[in-house]
């Protein structure tokens, strides 16, 4: 269907009734049938688990196409982005969904890098909780502990909202490193503002008080580019998670926090850890990669291929291909070599070409390639995940300003089916 032939409106029959619902169309051509009328006009609502297909909301921010693997920033494609910007200017593109000036780019690098400081005091939580405690649960509990520094009692002002998305974006490396150095017991590193956004973050990672550190660029770029790739991503788990939170009032910390919690989970953003997990798996001798395959393919066995798949994706995430390509790249520049990538081919190959995963459609996503990465620049495999929220802050932070701007914008309250008993009288406790 093209603009012109979608029907203005869908007929909905239901017994004797018959509705028109409203047609809408975006403006890549994504036809969706208004049903806010529904219930009030026929009684009934819809079903949709996972709300695969439920549009939650308007929005101007991410577009993506997963028939054809294509994603845009603000119809920036991904892949030029990739190559030709950095992660500061894709914060702001995805902020304001334009790029920016050069003088709104110095004011911006300029407050991302003065704001990264943490509270003194804050310290303290991390210092409070166990050293081998997952670090998104401490990046969740000390960016919600960040609404205690920053109070802002149901005052969601767009001046209050751009304050505090500086904040969150300046801090949340600091947070991540802080996170991580808690758990090996190393002094805490100030931030330094003569870095660039990705080397800053090296810098707080690997320095230590006692040596100088100067962050490798080759890695530095290696992170941008991570970061670019996992800035959005539409209305996902987490961002949904986010969005949901800051409908009910809630400040971006508490919505932000909500957010990491959400994709921490190994089916979102932790399938980059399982992705080298199942990986070493197969290396360390456990199973060879057509054994894994053959019980990922087996629904009781409780194993999938990790990194492979994905709701709206129905071919090869771009992420994906940037990422397959960046491994090379990367590991050739650091003149490295891992066996992961081989084992990561080699079972990419079995996939492409076995009916069970061509069939469902699942192919290579963000998670399948980035862990090589993240390993080739140091990074600990439970610190994989804490980087994908670094990367997605500005997306769940965009997402969450779009919202708070949507005049359209109602709680987040679905409705269900009730399947349980119908109404009984209580009984007494010696009659049951
Ligand atoms: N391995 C084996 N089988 C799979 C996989 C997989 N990775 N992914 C989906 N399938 C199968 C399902 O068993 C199902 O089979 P069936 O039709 O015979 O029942 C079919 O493919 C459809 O899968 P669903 O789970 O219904 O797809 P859904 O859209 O609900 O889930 C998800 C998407 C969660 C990403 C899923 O593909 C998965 O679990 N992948 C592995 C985890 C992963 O890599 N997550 C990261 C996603 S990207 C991100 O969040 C950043």
């Amino acid at each position: 269907m093209t603009n012109e032939t979608v029907p203005k409106t869908a007929k909905l029959t239901l017994g004797d009734q018959e509705v028109d619902l409203p047609v809408m169309v975006g403006s890549e051509g994504e036809v969706a049938v208004d049903i806010r009328q529904l219930r009030a006009k026929t009684g009934a609502i819809t079903y949709d688990p996972g709300l695969g297909n439920t549009g939650a909301c308007l929005s101007k921010i991410t577009f993506l196409d997963g028939e054809q693997g294509i994603l845009r920033y603000a119809g920036y494609p991904i892949e030029e982005l990739a190559q030709k910007s950095h992660f500061v200017e894709v914060m702001w593109l995805l902020l304001h969904q334009q790029l920016p000036t050069t003088t709104q780019l110095a004011q911006f690098t300029h407050d991302t890098t003065y704001h990264t400081m943490l509270h003194e005091n804050l310290k303290q939580l991390f210092n409070s909780l166990p050293k081998d405690g997952h670090p998104m649960a401490v990046c969740a509990a000390a960016v919600g502990a960040l609404s205690t520094f920053y109070q802002n009692p149901g005052q969601n002002t767009p001046e209050q909202n751009w304050i505090d998305a500086i904040r969150l974006l300046a801090k949340m490396p600091t947070i991540a490193a802080y996170s991580y150095k808690h758990s090996i017991g190393q002094p805490f590193m100030y931030p330094r503002n003569d870095l660039g956004y990705a080397a800053n973050i090296l810098h707080m990672m690997f320095g230590t008080p006692c040596e100088k550190y100067e962050p490798n660029p080759v890695m530095a770029r290696a992170l941008d580019l991570l970061l670019i790739l996992h800035a959005d991503h539409e209305q996902n788990c987490s961002t949904s998670t986010v969005r949901t939170v800051g409908s009910s009032g809630a400040n971006l910390f508490a919505s932000v926090s909500a957010g990491i919690s959400a994709l921490w989970g190994p089916l979102h953003g932790g399938a980059n850890q399982a992705v080298i997990e199942m990986l070493m798996s197969i290396r360390d001798g456990k199973r060879t990669a057509r054994e894994f395959m053959e019980l990922a393919k087996k629904k009781d066995s409780g194993v999938r291929l990790m990194g492979f798949g994905h709701r709206v994706y129905k071919n090869y995430d771009p992420r994906a291909v940037i990422l397959k390509k960046a491994c090379y790249d990367v590991l050739g520049q650091l003149g490295r070599k891992d066996p992961l990538l081989d084992i990561a081919l080699e079972l990419e190959q079995i996939a492409l070409s076995d009916s069970y995963f061509v069939e469902r459609k699942l192919y290579p996503n963000v998670d399948f390639y980035s862990g090589i990465i993240y390993k080739a620049l140091g990074i600990p495999m439970e610190m994989f995940t804490v980087f994908f929220a670094i990367g997605r802050m500005p997306g769940w932070i965009a997402q969450w300003l779009e919202y708070h701007r949507d005049p359209e914008a109602r709680i987040t309250r679905p409705r269900q089916i009730y399947m349980g008993p119908t109404a009984r009288s209580y009984l007494a406790l010696e009659k049951r």
